[in-house]
């Protein structure tokens, strides 16, 4: 599932800073939560559960933890916590990932 992006699209003029999504290089604005720039980006889920749910953030206060994604090869981070800074690599999880930073459970 993949919706059109339900915030608006910066001013051209803002400062960008480049994040990688699952290898997609997007601008986004500075200063923002990471959450907030991959619900800007595709408005789709950011990750799946192990039985194939689709999840994203929802409280955007670290409460809830449906905004989990890998960033920088660290697993289980919550998008909504963090701040988008500039060569972020960022890839949506799919199922669940080890505590320990490791891959697929
Ligand atoms: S959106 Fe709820 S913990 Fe990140």
């Amino acid at each position: 599932m993949n919706i059109a992006s339900r915030f608006q699209t910066p001013l051209e003029d803002t400062p960008q800073v480049t994040i990688h999504v699952d290898g997609n290089a997007i601008m986004v604005s500075p200063g923002i939560s990471l959450a907030a720039a991959l619900l800007s980006y595709s408005g789709g889920p950011t990750r799946m559960t192990a039985k194939g749910s689709e999840r994203t953030a929802f409280c955007m206060m670290g409460v809830c933890f449906e905004c989990l994604v890998d960033v920088d090869g660290t697993p289980n981070t919550q998008a909504c916590m963090i701040t988008v800074r500039e060569g972020m690599v960022v890839k949506r999880q799919i199922g669940l990932r080890r505590l320990n930073g490791g891959g697929d459970v």
